[in-house]
């Protein structure tokens, strides 16, 4: 009979050791196993328990960094974790093209992010009127939260009302707005809208449920543009299906949706690398690409005058270079030192070019060799290695 059974009230009391042996005991761990979930790298067993509940190990990923990136006149070394063997020397591949025609050229990226206040049950939407009439009130009170923010030349600064229909009624939702300027943000503008949330329901009325930042960062969309010369991507053929492959893309959500995987392959790598928020990116770039009729692609082709490949991605990226395990995890910190990114805006501006630069290497690889060959050539290698 197996002693395997999930209920272990308390577990999160325990110390890291007691939870690394309770869990030896049930999963019938080896000691080997057991030696395993010891290393914690870089962390020490105190710091690494006081990172997520209930712990019992440090999980390593690999990082390695794509060269010849040059985003608006500025070369960087892209540090990328991932699992996925061949997705760095891609986006390496794809950058080395875009860089004979100088590069990616990225627009300006304000971090601004939006909490969403669900007002129910409004006796009067003529109240509405009272909450605008004191807006700043409002304003002040949420940027009471955050003073250094404010100070540093942040903080919230709008507020918005949207009506939606729902199966429970109208709803009134309202968007409080902030610069949240290097952070991603999402504590700061929780934590805003939780404060100013009993003064609205006292101004207007109704009832107030959720506050919470939208991941649909509607006013952090990063842009980046980029030529990549017809020959270096392998000719004609190879552009003629790129252009294929978008259009397959744009019309069919099935491929949309591994489309965007790709783009998402750069970008998360990069997320993850400096200690940013991964679902945070991904739940913002697939609401963003379904922001139309059906869910589109992310990235944009078409060809100039010389039959070369322009390429251009726009997507929501809130990513910041404060906060979360941005400075707290080593690996995160180091990341971010090799990139040498100066704003949350910048490492927006880095991000979207490579997802730009991921896309454009599997379509490039897709339409001419297969993703296999590639895939295939690092398996042998690991099979190698491993005898
Ligand atoms: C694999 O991780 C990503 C691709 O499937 C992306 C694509 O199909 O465009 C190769």
């Amino acid at each position: 009979m197996s002693d395997y059974n999930s209920e272990l009230s308390g577990f999160y009391k325990l110390s890291l050791e007691e939870r690394q042996a309770l869990i030896a005991k049930l999963a019938h761990l080896t000691p080997e196993e057991v030696s395993i979930l010891k290393n914690y790298g870089y962390f020490n067993a105190k710091e690494l328990d006081l990172l997520i509940e209930n712990i019992i190990a440090s999980y390593q990923l690999p990082m390695g960094v794509a060269c010849h990136f040059r985003v608006n006149e500025k070369d960087y070394l892209i540090p990328m974790v991932t699992e996925e063997p061949s997705v760095v020397a891609a986006a390496s591949n794809a950058a080395r093209i875009a860089r004979k025609n100088g590069g990616f050229n990225s627009d300006k990226v304000r971090s601004v992010m939006i909490s969403q206040i669900q007002i129910t049950n409004l006796p009067d939407v003529s109240a509405l009127d009272d909450l605008f009439a004191k807006k700043q009130e409002i304003l002040d009170l949420a940027n009471e939260q955050d003073p250094i923010l404010k100070e540093l030349g942040g903080g919230a600064f709008d507020l918005k009302i949207r009506e939606i229909v729902t199966h429970r009624g109208n709803m009134v939702i309202l968007h409080l707005k902030v610069d949240v300027l290097d952070a991603m943000g999402a504590n700061v503008v929780n934590t805003m809208a939780e404060a100013i949330s009993p003064r609205i329901e006292e101004i207007c009325g109704g009832k107030i449920y959720l506050r919470i930042v939208t991941n649909l960062a509607m006013e952090r969309i990063a842009k980046s543009k980029a030529i990549f010369d017809k020959e270096s991507l392998g000719g004609e053929e190879v552009v003629e299906g790129i252009l294929n492959a978008y259009e397959f893309a744009r019309a069919d959500p099935y491929r949309a949706a591994t489309h965007n995987k790709g783009i998402m392959n750069g970008i998360v790598a990069l997320t993850l690398a400096t200690g940013n928020d991964t679902r945070a990116i991904e739940a913002g770039a697939h609401a963003y690409a379904s922001l139309r009729k059906f869910y589109t692609p992310l990235t944009h082709f078409s060809t100039n005058k010389k039959g070369d490949l322009v390429g251009e991605i726009e997507l929501p990226l809130a990513l910041g270079i404060i906060g979360g395990m941005t400075k707290s995890h080593p690996l995160a910190r180091i990341a971010l030192k090799i990139l040498r990114v100066e704003s949350a805006g910048e490492l927006s501006q880095v991000g979207a070019a490579l997802g730009l630069a991921q896309n454009v290497a599997a379509l490039r690889a897709l339409v001419s060799e297969g993703i296999q060959k590639g895939h295939m050539k690092l398996h042998a290698r690991k099979v190698e290695n491993s005898k």
